[in-house]
């Protein structure tokens, strides 16, 4: 039996990611900010499963809460062997409308979390000649999206860079870019969805599915699903102007403040 730890394990994508990792047999370490969500959840998925679920109560935003979950995942007594780095959030409106603040929360939560969590799992795993660390990204990586999509950039481009100075120790990364999804997301954004049409969008536990055979299959960028990797294959051949002009729009109608 092996052990994940999922960020962001309450709602979408990473509750998606609890309940396939437990119905597979993984115990969980799950954080998050809301304990009595996260108390819920590990019960529900101790009973239906039989598996350990642990809760780790972290907002990842602070200094604080980054190191309670790097103390565990350099535990070498109760090792991690998956990461699963899913915490995120947008934030509301366009370059300037959003306070200074909030950008660098947003980079603290995307990058430096990620960074650091990445940093404190690793080493246990290559002692151990096995491990995995899942990024969670987005398709805004690779278009123009705001700062957002800065930030998921900076993702796909970490995983990449580390899974190569990895290559060879029996660790594997893989930066998971979905497009839309149904999840808490946009509400939590404030981000009207009614631009976005119906077949772009996604369900949170097929994306995990898939995301777990590209992860089995040594993908280190992963775009699971064939109408999001059809579409960033005309987004490489589409002119720049165009591109940006349609993906810095679609599904960014922000509610009154
Ligand atoms: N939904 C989409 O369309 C979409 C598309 C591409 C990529 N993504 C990415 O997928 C990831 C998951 O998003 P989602 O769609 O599943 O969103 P969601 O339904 O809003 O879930 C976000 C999760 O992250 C946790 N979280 C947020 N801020 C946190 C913080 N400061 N510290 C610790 N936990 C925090 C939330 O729990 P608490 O509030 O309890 O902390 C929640 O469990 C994000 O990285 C997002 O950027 C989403």
């Amino acid at each position: 039996m092996t052990t994940a730890l999922i960020t962001g394990a309450t709602a979408g994508i990473g509750a998606a990611f609890a309940r396939r990792l437990a119905a597979d047999g993984h115990n969980l370490v799950l954080v998050a900010r809301d304990t009595e969500r996260l108390r819920i959840q590990a019960t529900e998925l101790h009973d239906r499963h039989g598996i350990e679920a642990e809760v780790l109560t972290a907002d990842l935003s602070t200094d604080d809460g980054i190191a309670s979950v790097e103390r565990r995942l350099s535990d070498r007594k109760q090792p991690v062997d998956l990461l699963v780095n899913n915490a995120g959030f947008g934030n509301k409106g366009r370059f300037l409308d959003v306070s200074m603040a909030d950008e660098l929360t947003m980079l603290k939560v995307h990058c430096e979390a990620v960074l650091r969590l990445t940093s404190a799992a690793v080493p246990g795993m290559k002692t151990r000649g096995r491990g995995g660390v899942v990024n969670v990204a987005s398709v805004a990586a690779f278009v123009p999206r705001g700062t957002y999509g800065a930030s998921k950039a900076w993702i796909v481009q970490f995983t990449q860079g580390v899974a190569r100075d990895l290559a060879g120790t029996g660790v594997r990364l893989m930066a998971l870019c979905p497009g839309f999804v149904r999840t808490e997301f946009h509400e939590r954004a404030g981000m009207g969805t009614d631009n976005i049409p119906g077949w772009m969008w996604l369900d949170a536990d097929k994306l995990v599915a898939a995301a777990l055979v590209d992860l089995a299959r040594g993908k280190v960028v992963s775009v699971p699903d064939p109408r999001y990797k059809a579409l960033m294959g005309a987004v490489k051949l589409a002119p720049r102007g165009l591109v940006g002009g349609i993906t810095s729009k679609t599904g960014r109608k922000y509610g009154p403040r």
